[in-house]
C-alpha cells in the first residue's frame, strides 16, 4: 500500500501573506502522514505568474517537504489561456519549469500511472499544448495494463461532461473534448483537481472525479456562483494498493476558515485595461 498527499489552492506570497498562517498546520500534517508523495494541484502562489519571489518562495517550501513531490501550476502560478492581464506564455512556463522541473509529468506507483497536467494549456492552442497532448497520448498508451489517475488544477468539467462553457471555473468544451475523449479510450479510472477551492467526490461514466478542497482559503457566494461540493478546507490522501485506491477527504487540523471575499482587493485587486 502507497500513502500519497493531495493539496492544492495554497495561494502562499512572501509580500502577501494572507493566506500564510494556514501553511504550518498543513506542513504538520504533512509531516506526520509519512506519504511517499506529494502533489499540489495548482495556485500554490497566490502570483506566481508574475511575481518571481512567491515562485521561489513556495517553490522553497515545497521542496522541504518529506517524501517525494510533484505539482502542477495553477491560473495564478503560470496565466491562463484567453485572460487578457495574465495569458499563459512561454516567459510564465519558464518560471515554473526553472522552480518545479515540470508542469506535465507521469509517476508509476502500485499498480497505477499517475499523471500529473498542466491545465492551463488546454484551449492555449500554441505548441506547448500539442506537445504535452502528444506526450500524453504516449502516456497513456504505455500505461501497460496500470490504472490511470490523472492530477491537474482545472477541473474538465462542474455538473456534466457535455455542459457548454462554465467560463473561469473549468477547462473550455473543445479542449475538454479532446481529454474526455482520451479518459473513455483509457479508461481513465481517476481524476483528482483544484481550483474550485471545494470538496467533492463523485462519479461520471465510469471514471472518478475528485475535487480536493484548499488549504488556502473558501470563496463566498459574491464570488463564486452556486455549483456542487462543499466549502471546506482540506486536503485528500489516496491509499494506491495493487489497481485499487481508497480515497479520504482530510480536515487538517488546525486550518483557520478564511474567506478570499474579505481581502480580495488586496490579494487580487481589480484590474483596468489600460
Ligand atoms: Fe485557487
Ligand atoms: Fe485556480
Amino acid at each position: 500500500m502507497t500513502r500519497v498527499l493531495q493539496i492544492s489552492d495554497t495561494h502562499l506570497s512572501p509580500a502577501k501573506r494572507h493566506f500564510a498562517a494556514n501553511w504550518a498546520p498543513l506542513h504538520d500534517w504533512i509531516v506526520r502522514q509519512h506519504a511517499e508523495l506529494t502533489i499540489h494541484t495548482g495556485d500554490l502562489t497566490v502570483d506566481g505568474a508574475d511575481v518571481e519571489e512567491d515562485m521561489r518562495a513556495g517553490a522553497a517550501l515545497m521542496h522541504a517537504l518529506p517524501g517525494a513531490f510533484l505539482a502542477v501550476p495553477g491560473n495564478h502560478d503560470v496565466g491562463e489561456p484567453g485572460n487578457p492581464h495574465q495569458p499563459v506564455n512561454a516567459e510564465r512556463l519558464d518560471r515554473w519549469r526553472r522552480h518545479f522541473q515540470a508542469d506535465w509529468w507521469s509517476h508509476d506507483l502500485e499498480n497505477w500511472r499517475l499523471i500529473g497536467l498542466d491545465s492551463m494549456l488546454c484551449g492555449s492552442g500554441g505548441d506547448e499544448e500539442s506537445r504535452q497532448l502528444d506526450w500524453l497520448e504516449r502516456a497513456m498508451s504505455t500505461a501497460g495494463g496500470r490504472s490511470i489517475a490523472w492530477f491537474t488544477h482545472r477541473p474538465l468539467f462542474i455538473e456534466s461532461p457535455d455542459e457548454a462553457d462554465t467560463g473561469y471555473w473549468s477547462v473550455k468544451p473543445a479542449p475538454r473534448k479532446r481529454l474526455l475523449d482520451l479518459i473513455r479510450r483509457h479508461r481513465v479510472a481517476l481524476v483528482a483537481t483544484g481550483h474550485l477551492h471545494k470538496w467533492r467526490d463523485t462519479e461520471v461514466d465510469g471514471c472518478r472525479y475528485i475535487w480536493c478542497a484548499s488549504s488556502g482559503f473558501l470563496v463566498g457566494p459574491d464570488n463564486q456562483p452556486d455549483m456542487p461540493g462543499e466549502k471546506r478546507l482540506g486536503a485528500v490522501l489516496y491509499e494506491f494498493d495493487g489497481a485499487n485506491v481508497s480515497v479520504t477527504m482530510v480536515d487538517v487540523p488546525g486550518l483557520t476558515t478564511l474567506w478570499i471575499d474579505d481581502v480580495l482587493h488586496e490579494v487580487y485587486p481589480p484590474r483596468h485595461a489600460a
